[in-house]
């Protein structure tokens, strides 16, 4: 069993003040338990025959960014040069042909395409094109849903987003975080605001399907007065979704170092972080916009959607390549080497750089994908009738009501929903960890 160190992610949030650990639930079982020993049951699971029915998606992991932002978790380089970043997009092509010649994986369609990081808009023109050429001969993704495509502002230029256009983005998602030069400057952040206008004529030129703006609430040196100007900028900006993270610090991050190494560093505390995350959202939907999850708005009159979270959410079977990636296949979790050196030198062996695996048992499964859907704002009890054959409101009985009184949630049982409240949904994963076995609580959350 790990390490015990509670966190927000394994304990809920006790306490009001932003204190360093993760915070954001994105799996279940936390990442901790997670071993050596389960890498067999990834190797058998694809050499098994293709399942018909699941569907399938690729991440691939850009880990390079001008600089580091001093809040970011992220497995992100900022010191590769372009050979070396060669190396790394060849071994990442290598990996995913690798995948290519999995029995399992054959002939299956890609649902979905999540370019992630890092940054995948800062490799040039030239190694973006060498790498989706080699990857479509594998895995074409013509036939897509969805292909998102992460970017800095600060490493766009107008040949570039072409470019990403030209592989076949749908979702364009720019990190913008703040419209407040201070504030970008503060936090590490390699952009300052004049860069996104910068591009924006651009974007809207080249009619991605969608783009998305991401915030975050509560970056250090935020106000009031600043955060409502960053959330009106934001607007006549026009994206077709807008989403909001609330400030966290996991252990890895410069600030967490700073703070556990004694800075008394102004960080906004939980409270004040919804509650400028309530006012955006309030904003967002007075405009136009309609809430999809806890953290994303969509304009209420284009058809958006976000596939790949919602089929992440669904237990989609999703590969994820590059170092540190995560994947979940046949219902097995994984993971890749989360190191530059362990990851390219086992690919060059010509093996799958995967170094630690969780076979969850059905009940384990189950609780994934019904914390991870009450990300959404509601969940349908028929839904994890028919999937898993169980009745979620007899088996946690008990959490659900307690969550009821404390007004977090309602339980409209006789219209087969779980609703969150506002106030459930600001601040939804500091909730989930209610919904864990014991063994899980209060553990080590990565
Ligand atoms: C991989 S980055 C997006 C692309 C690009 N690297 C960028 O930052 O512009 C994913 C997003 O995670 C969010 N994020 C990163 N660190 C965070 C933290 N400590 N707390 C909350 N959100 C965070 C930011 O909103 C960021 O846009
Ligand atoms: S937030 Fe984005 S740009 Fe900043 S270090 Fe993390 S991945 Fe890189």
């Amino acid at each position: 069993m790990s390490q015990t160190k509670p966190e927000p992610a394994t304990a809920g949030i006790e306490t009001e003040q932003t204190s360093v650990g993760s915070v954001f639930v994105s799996n279940y079982p936390p990442y901790s338990v997670w071993n050596e020993s389960a890498v067999p049951d990834v190797q058998n699971a694809l050499t098994d025959d293709p399942s018909d029915d699941a569907t399938l998606g690729l991440y691939l992991h850009i880990p390079f960014c001008r600089k580091r932002c001093k809040f970011c978790y992220f497995r992100v380089y900022t010191d590769k040069n372009s050979t070396e970043i060669d190396t790394y997009l060849n071994a990442l092509a290598e990996e995913i042909e690798l995948y290519g010649k999995q029995p399992a994986l054959d002939n299956r369609p890609l649902k979905f395409v999540y370019f992630g990081g890092g940054t995948p808009s800062y490799i040039s023109v030239k190694h973006l094109n060498t790498l989706v050429e080699r990857i479509k001969k594998v895995f074409p993704w013509d036939t897509a849903e969805e292909v998102a495509f992460e970017c800095e502002p600060g490493t766009l230029t107008q040949k570039k987003l072409q470019a990403i256009k030209g592989i076949g983005v749908t979702r364009l998602s720019l990190g913008v975080e703040n419209l407040n030069d201070k504030i970008l400057e503060e936090n590490g952040r390699a952009h300052l605001s004049k860069e996104v206008y910068r591009i924006h004529p651009w974007i809207k030129e080249l009619e991605f399907d969608q783009v998305n703006i991401d915030l975050i609430s509560g970056m250090i040196g935020e106000t009031w007065e600043s955060w409502q100007d960053t959330v009106q900028k934001t607007i006549e900006l026009d994206p077709d979704s807008i989403t909001v993270y609330q400030l966290e610090l996991p252990f890895n991050t410069v600030y967490s170092k700073d703070i556990l190494g004694g800075d008394a560093l102004p960080v906004a505390d939980w409270k004040l972080k919804r509650e400028w995350h309530q006012y955006a959202f309030e904003q967002f939907t007075q405009v136009g916009y309609e809430q999809s999850s806890a953290y994303t708005v969509l304009k209420k009159d284009k058809p958006c959607k976000f596939v790949y979270r919602d089929a992440v959410w669904q237990g989609s079977d999703m590969i994820g390549t590059g170092v540190a990636s995560f994947s979940h296949f046949s219902g097995i979790h994984f993971q890749n080497a989360p190191s530059w050196g362990d990851y390219l030198s086992t690919i060059e062996s010509g093996e799958l750089p995967i170094y630690r695996a969780f076979k969850p048992t059905d009940d384990e499964k189950l609780t994934r994908e019904m914390i991870l859907q009450l990300k959404l704002g509601k969940i349908n009890p028929s839904y994890f009738q028919s999937k898993f054959n169980a009745d979620i409101l007899a088996l946690y009985r008990e959490e659900f009501d307690q969550l009821q009184n404390e007004g977090m949630l309602r339980i409209h049982s006789d219209q087969d929903e779980i609703q969150l409240t506002q106030r459930g949904l600001l601040q939804v994963d500091g909730l989930l960890p209610t919904f864990y076995a014991q063994e899980y609580q209060n553990t080590r959350y990565t």
